[in-house]
């Protein structure tokens, strides 16, 4: 059975399968969890990241993870909200079945994720952490090579809102 669980830490210091980077459209680098990201990882994740040319909002994509205990990156496009009619939850939602997506095809069995869209690009935290599971549950209940789904917490308030979600989900 997978499990589903969040931590409290720095998303680069996990030593998992895949992590899961909140990016930029270019992919080339930024602030916040993709600053973090590419700092730890080092030059070579900056340019394998010129070599894929973009990624659409909603979409991921996978790079090595260089200097990075993890083994991959998934960078995806989170959307920038504003105010919740523009179609933000389904595109939120299209972040994280996609990275799951790619995840599962390349037979991963941990990945970590971020707060995606939660930072700079201002979605509020609790509708977005009840995305996060719940897309994260609705896809691993089709058989999948994934074993643990990290959600990490950059401050004490999101670990405790997602704490507080899962343990109210349904199962
Ligand atoms: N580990 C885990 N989480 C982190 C880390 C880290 N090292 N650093 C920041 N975070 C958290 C933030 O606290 C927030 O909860 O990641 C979440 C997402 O915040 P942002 O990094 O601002 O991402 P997002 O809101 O998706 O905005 C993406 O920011 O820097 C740019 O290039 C990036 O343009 C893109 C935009």
């Amino acid at each position: 059975m997978t499990l589903l669980k969040a931590v409290k830490d720095d998303i680069t210091t996990l030593r998992v399968d895949a992590i899961v980077n909140a990016a930029k459209p270019s992919l080339l680098g930024g602030g916040g969890v993709d600053g973090a990201i590419h700092n730890a990882a080092g030059r070579g994740l900056l340019e394998e990241c010129r070599r894929l040319g973009g990624c659409p909002t909603g979409d991921a994509k996978v790079t090595s993870g260089y200097n990075l205990p993890a083994r991959y990156v998934i960078h995806t496009v989170g959307p920038v909200w504003h105010g919740g009619s523009h179609g933000e939850a389904e595109l939120l939602t299209s972040c994280y079945r996609r990275s799951l997506e790619i995840a599962a095809k390349m037979h991963l069995e941990s990945i970590a994720f971020p707060a995606i869209s939660t930072g700079v690009y201002g979605y509020p935290l609790l509708q977005a952490a009840g995305i996060a599971i719940s897309t994260a549950q609705a896809f691993l209940e089709q058989s999948s090579s994934l074993q643990e789904v990290i959600f990490c917490c950059f401050s004490d308030g999101d670990f405790q809102v997602y704490n507080r979600l899962l343990s109210t989900r349904t199962t």
